[in-house]
């Protein structure tokens, strides 16, 4: 297969990459010549899978169980791909929690939950992947299309997380510019994963508030990745690549 991104003897590691974005992009990355470690807490099956997957592809694979909730094993998490691969290239911040409430519902749990998962997790991966990434590293961050327009109600923390990884992610560009390593973010707009189906009570308004009128692929976020990751992408860094059907437009 003809490779555009070119990420032979890359390595890579993509945390939540047992399902969705996460699956794909790792599937996606293997596709492009890099080896992958994926990061799971249930889907321990589910990520094997992807390990299979990449394995077909002839890349090196390996499924690790680290929760982002917990900051060691957030950190850790990296450390672990890194010796498992023999360095480390990319990391994708891929996991977090999609929880849409009522603001009145969310409990000072939940507020800690996200925070800790879809902030804290990134911000510490990030941490531990700059102290051993070298020139030509990057960091790509899943942020979302709710950063730019929230679609109504039961956003604000989900919300709140994303825009917080986005500043982190400009910061991060000026932070490790200078030693040859980019960090961008990626919005995907409603994506038909487990976190968001496309057959779920919301999923037709969500289509109509994209100009193209239709959910996205998680394979359609995963090019998005695989480009930032890739030699072409060299010159972009602290940048927001919307993949979300023309939502925020
Ligand atoms: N789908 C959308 O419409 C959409 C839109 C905008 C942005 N996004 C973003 O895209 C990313 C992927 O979303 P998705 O739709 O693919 O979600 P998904 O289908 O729910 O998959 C989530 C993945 O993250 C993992 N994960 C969850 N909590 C974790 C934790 N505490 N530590 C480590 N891994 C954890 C899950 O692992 P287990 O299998 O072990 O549970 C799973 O692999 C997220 O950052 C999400 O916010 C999604």
């Amino acid at each position: 297969m003809t490779s555009r991104a070119n990420l032979s003897g890359k390595k890579a590691l993509v945390t939540g990459g047992s399902r969705g974005i996460g699956a794909a992009t790792a599937r996606r990355l293997a596709r492009e010549g890099a080896d992958v470690v994926v990061t799971y807490v249930h889907g321990k099956e589910a990520a094997e899978d992807v390990v299979r997957a990449v394995e077909t592809l002839g890349r090196r694979a390996v499924a690790l169980r680290a929760d982002a909730a917990d900051a060691m094993e957030a950190a850790g998490a990296v450390d672990r791909a890194a010796e498992a691969l023999g360095g480390l290239d990319i990391l994708v911040n891929n996991a977090a929690v999609g929880l849409m409430q009522p603001l009145e519902d969310m409990s000072l749990t939940d507020v800690d939950r996200v925070i800790a998962v879809n902030v804290r997790g990134v911000f510490l991966a990030a941490q531990a992947a700059a102290a051993l990434m070298a020139p030509g590293g990057r960091i790509i961050t899943v942020g979302s299309c709710v950063t730019r327009r929230t679609p109504g109600p039961g956003a604000t923390l989900y919300a709140m997380s994303k825009s917080a990884v986005t500043g982190l992610t400009k910061a991060l560009a000026r932070e490790l510019g200078g030693r040859g390593i980019t960090a961008n973010v990626v919005h995907p707009g409603p994506i038909d994963t487990d976190m968001n189906p496309a057959d779920g009570p919301f999923a037709p308004d969500q289509a109509a508030m994209t100009s193209l009128g239709r959910y996205g692929t998680a394979e359609e976020v995963a090019t998005a990745v695989a480009y930032l990751a890739g030699p072409e992408a060299v010159y972009v860094t602290g940048a927001e690549l919307s993949v979300d059907g023309g939502y925020a437009a």
